[in-house]
């Protein structure tokens, strides 16, 4: 869908680039999610793919075209959900919504969207009185205003409680399944597990590092196997390497004589790897 080469970007005000050689491709009917530390520049990045930033160097296709051969009507098969929700505050969401029908062509059914998402009941609300999560669950409506093929979502859960966050997650699997491409940013590593076909992670402007997630858990991973196990009144604890298991006489005896209550593979979290990766601890 897009391939990016060598994008270098710096904002007119700063001495330094944002965006160091950026190099990645997005390939069509993924879920792409953008990781990396508070300030590496994924929201840049989001924003220069959907053509609000230019004056950036390197190249960007999309459909094997330059991205900057496109005009208006890149916009009828892109939906962006930005990263602070803008809406009209003195409109209502319907109206806020019929505003923004007007620029397309082909347009979704916003009150079926809106019920999916818990806001029928509040459309004639003025969106200045919304809550914050309820901007957030418009913005997403927004963003599938067009029935886009190709959707940019600046971390479309952040703040929402559990149950408003897995309808949008689901959402955003449908979409998928649908056929449509996504670039997901995002601080929760649980939305990345659950929806990410792979995953890229940013470090000082550049992709450092891109990969399914099984594999980032295979190439992170500890590979190991906790033992969990009666012994006399008490129960207790004990790791092995998952490597020549079988022929581990320790954790053959184990479980040969003792009972066995869990065994469970340690696998890498997502969080230790983005802490491995990037080299930071993420601030959520
Ligand atoms: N309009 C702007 N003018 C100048 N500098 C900017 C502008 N927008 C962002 N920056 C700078 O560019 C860098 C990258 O910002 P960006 O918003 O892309 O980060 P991010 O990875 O999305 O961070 P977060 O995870 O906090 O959303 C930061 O140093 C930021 O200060
Ligand atoms: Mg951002």
């Amino acid at each position: 869908m897009f391939t990016i080469k060598n994008l270098t970007y710096r904002y007119p005000t700063n001495k330094t680039d944002t965006l160091n050689g950026l190099n990645f491709k997005i390939q069509p009917g993924e879920i792409l999610g953008l990781l990396g530390p508070s300030g590496v520049g994924k929201s840049t990045t989001q924003n220069i793919l959907i053509k609000l930033l230019d004056d950036y160097r390197g190249e960007i296709t999309y459909r094997d075209r330059p991205l900057n051969d496109y005009g208006s009507e890149y916009y009828q098969e892109i939906g962006v959900g930005f990263e602070r929700p803008v809406h009209f505050g003195k409109l209502t969401a319907d109206e806020n919504l019929k505003f923004f029908k007007k620029l397309y062509t082909t347009t979704a059914d916003t009150d079926q969207l809106l019920k999916r998402l818990g806001l029928y009941q509040d459309r004639h609300k003025k969106v200045g009185e919304y809550s914050r999560g309820m901007k957030v669950r418009l913005n997403f409506v927004r963003a599938l205003l067009n029935k886009p093929e190709m959707l940019f979502l600046d971390e479309p859960t952040a703040g929402l409680d559990p149950k408003n966050s897995r309808i949008i997650k689901d959402m955003i699997q449908e979409f998928k399944d649908r056929g449509g491409t996504i670039l997901l940013t995002t601080h929760l590593m649980n939305d990345v597990e659950e929806l990410c076909d792979r995953v890229a992670f940013m470090v000082e402007g550049r992709i450092v590092e891109i990969n399914t997630p099984k594999n980032l858990k295979l190439a992170h991973g500890q590979r190991k196997l906790q033992v969990e196990y009666s012994n006399q009144d008490s129960t207790s604890l004990k790791e092995f390497g998952l490597e020549n298991l079988g022929q581990n006489q320790e954790f053959l005896e184990l479980i040969n004589n003792k009972k066995i209550i869990t065994m469970h593979t340690q696998e890498m979290t997502m969080d230790n790897i983005f802490i491995e990766v990037t080299g930071v601890k993420d601030h959520v």
